[in-house]
């Protein structure tokens, strides 16, 4: 199992660079020497450092025309990183089906769009990585979070089995697991999304789990997600799944027993 290590100067396109774990994973790539081409639904300069191995480029991966465009103008990548998503928790029936299909939008259609649209270049060149970043609520059933978790099983599937047929060209296809992090924008992006999900009929039960997630036993930084996309990414050795953060660590160690 695994293909070649790669070598040289490489390119790696990483997708949701505007805040939290995208951003910090184009920051790390940067200064590990590589060209790092960093996409966001709005291009913002300032969050990264100004260099000639930077680039940022709009990308919206809901969006076909934006996905063609950005990859396009990216000329040959090496490493695909697909990190961006959205979140939604709240109680599953009082969740709009408009919301479902938002979040697969993005977090499902948008990782397997990005992936085909480069997968051709990567088996031409029979050289390549995906990196797709799921969560850890794909190592053990978390309360609340039922369509959030169905968008990101789907990815874990998808990858697992796209490995096995892309191992033939020696192009590799990893999952990243992170775990919580109260420190990026995930919470407050979704915070419109989550608004009233969770119906009178259910505020005994949510109440504990919500003073649950204010007082984490361990949590995620972005630096435990862009090094483990980074191993993952550099890995030979067939390992399909790596766990970020702390609490993303324990859960899948927890899961192996
Ligand atoms: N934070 C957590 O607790 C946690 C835990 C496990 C897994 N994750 C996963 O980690 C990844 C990064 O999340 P994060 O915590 O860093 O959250 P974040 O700070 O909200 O970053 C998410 C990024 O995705 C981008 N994005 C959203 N929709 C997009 C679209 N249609 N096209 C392109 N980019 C889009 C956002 O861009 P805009 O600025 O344009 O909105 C933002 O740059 C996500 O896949 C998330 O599901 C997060």
């Amino acid at each position: 199992m695994g293909g070649a290590i790669l070598r040289g100067v490489k390119t790696v396109l990483i997708t949701g660079c505007s805040s939290g774990y995208g951003l910090e994973t184009a920051r790390h790539f940067h200064s590990q020497g590589w060209n790092v081409v960093a996409t966001m639904r709005t291009p913002r300069e300032d969050v990264l450092p100004r260099s000639d191995r930077l680039r940022v480029l709009a990308l919206d991966v809901t969006n076909p025309e934006s996905i063609t465009a950005a990859v396009e103008v990216s000329g040959p990548i090496d490493v695909l990183v697909n990190n961006a998503g959205i979140g939604v928790v709240g109680a599953f029936e009082a969740t709009p089906m408009a919301t479902t299909r938002e979040l697969f939008e993005t977090n499902t259609f948008g990782v397997i769009a990005m992936t085909q649209a480069v997968v051709p270049q990567f088996r031409e060149r029979r050289s390549g990585v995906v990196v797709n970043v799921t969560s850890s609520v794909t190592l053990t059933a978390m309360p609340l979070a039922a369509v959030y978790t169905a968008s990101k099983m789907a990815i874990e599937g998808f990858t697992a089995s796209l490995a096995l047929e892309l191992e033939f060209f020696n192009v590799r296809v990893k999952l990243v697991e992170p775990g919580y992090s109260p420190a990026t924008r995930f919470t407050s992006n979704g915070a419109e999304r989550m608004a009233g999900l969770i119906p009178e009929a259910y505020e005994p039960f949510a109440k504990p789990i919500f003073a649950s997630f204010a007082q984490p036993a361990a949590v995620t930084f972005a630096s435990d997600v862009a090094e483990a996309v980074y191993r993952a990414t550099n890995d030979t050795s067939g390992q399909l799944r790596f766990p970020a953060g702390a609490d993303a660590v324990a859960l899948a160690m927890a899961h192996s027993k």
